[in-house]
């Protein structure tokens, strides 16, 4: 199978198309190289992508209809996208509005554009976040819960992604996955994320800062498990039911933790104390996150199998080799 996966030097993408590589397929791996977080990284996760077999990568913006248009056109018998190229990351929203309406909403549309020119094309599978249910607090979140009070635009350009994909399975008949990750972390993960920045701070003696004092709980999800589930997402058969062939599913660990653990374990791990200092909680941001995982785990056979306390370890050993500290 030919698959493409966009967002490919990214570090969910990357996994994805390791993983993908793994088992034997063609991957053809889109990313823009974005300067948002260190590209040095990002060129790093795409040589070892490139050392294996069947990978062939293309540097281009997806929210150009002509660069997806060639992609396409040059690898027609792709079966499946995995649509994971965005512009991540909740705060920087507020101070850079335009880069999330481009790469994620024209994004996301050149990506339904692309999946209508491709026949061959079986799924669809695309990242959606957590975020979308904003001030909700009826917790765990449920898929079918309300998702009309977001809290960044962040999490808006995302809902707009699930809205415009909805429109283009009920017009077209693009069968597609949605899914909403819960902060996933892990080796060759992302600098601006809590984890990554704070493991920085640790080694260099610089303080962190914890909004209201760390007890924001976040479902930290390994990015194994995650993996797992976007495979599961391209493979197995969805219960699509009477309507549009286009399914919603949470990938979470279902196991909320408060930050300050997450410090806790980043410490021992790195065998330094943590300077803290608090913060106010930060506008854009959430009291807590949890996933309700009950119906990806009927249909997607989703089962997170890495706890926090095994997950930072796995993190910091991956840290320390990178940065050799
Ligand atoms: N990591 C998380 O905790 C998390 C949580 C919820 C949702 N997500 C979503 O999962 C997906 C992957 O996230 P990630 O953590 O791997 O982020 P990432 O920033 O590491 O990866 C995204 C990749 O997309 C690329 N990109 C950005 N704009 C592009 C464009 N216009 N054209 C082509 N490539 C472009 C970037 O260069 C980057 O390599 C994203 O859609 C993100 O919104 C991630």
């Amino acid at each position: 199978m030919t698959i493409l996966v966009t967002g490919a030097a990214g570090f969910i993408g990357y996994h994805v198309a390791a993983a993908l590589l793994q088992r034997g397929e063609r991957v053809v791996g889109v990313d823009s190289l974005d300067p948002y977080y260190d590209v040095s990284l990002k060129e790093a996760r795409l040589a070892l992508l490139a050392a294996r077999p069947g990978f062939v990568a293309v540097r281009g913006d997806i929210a150009e209809a002509a660069t997806l248009a060639g992609i396409v056109d040059a690898h027609p018998g792709t079966t499946a996208i995995v649509h994971l190229a965005a512009q991540a990351g909740v705060r920087y929203s507020l101070e850079n509005p335009r880069a999330y309406v481009r790469a994620n909403v024209v994004g996301h549309l050149e990506i339904l554009e692309a999946a209508r020119r491709l026949k061959a094309l079986r799924r669809l599978v695309y990242a959606s976040t957590s975020s979308v249910y904003g001030a909700n607090e009826k917790r765990p979140y449920a898929v079918a819960d309300r998702v009309d009070r977001p809290v960044s635009l962040y999490a808006a350009t995302k809902r707009a992604d699930e809205l415009m994909s909805a429109v283009y399975a009920h017009l077209w008949g693009i069968p597609q996955v949605g899914l909403r990750f819960f902060t996933v972390y892990g080796p060759w993960g992302r600098p601006d994320m809590a984890y990554f920045s704070f493991a920085r701070a640790i080694v260099d003696g610089r303080p962190i800062r914890l909004f209201r004092g760390g007890v924001l709980l976040r479902d930290f999800t390994y990015v194994d498990d995650v993996v797992a589930g976007v495979l599961a997402a391209v493979d197995r058969p969805i219960p699509w039911g009477d309507g549009p062939p286009h399914r919603l599913y949470n990938l979470g660990n279902s196991r909320p933790e408060p930050v300050t653990r997450l410090v806790e374990l980043l410490e021992q791990a790195l065998g330094r104390p943590a300077i803290v200092e608090t913060a106010p909680m930060q506008p854009g941001d959430v009291e807590a996150t949890a996933a309700d995982i009950a119906e990806s785990t009927r249909d997607l056979g989703f089962a997170p199998r890495v706890a926090l306390e095994e997950g930072i370890p796995r993190f910091v050993t991956w840290f320390r080799e990178r940065y050799r500290v």
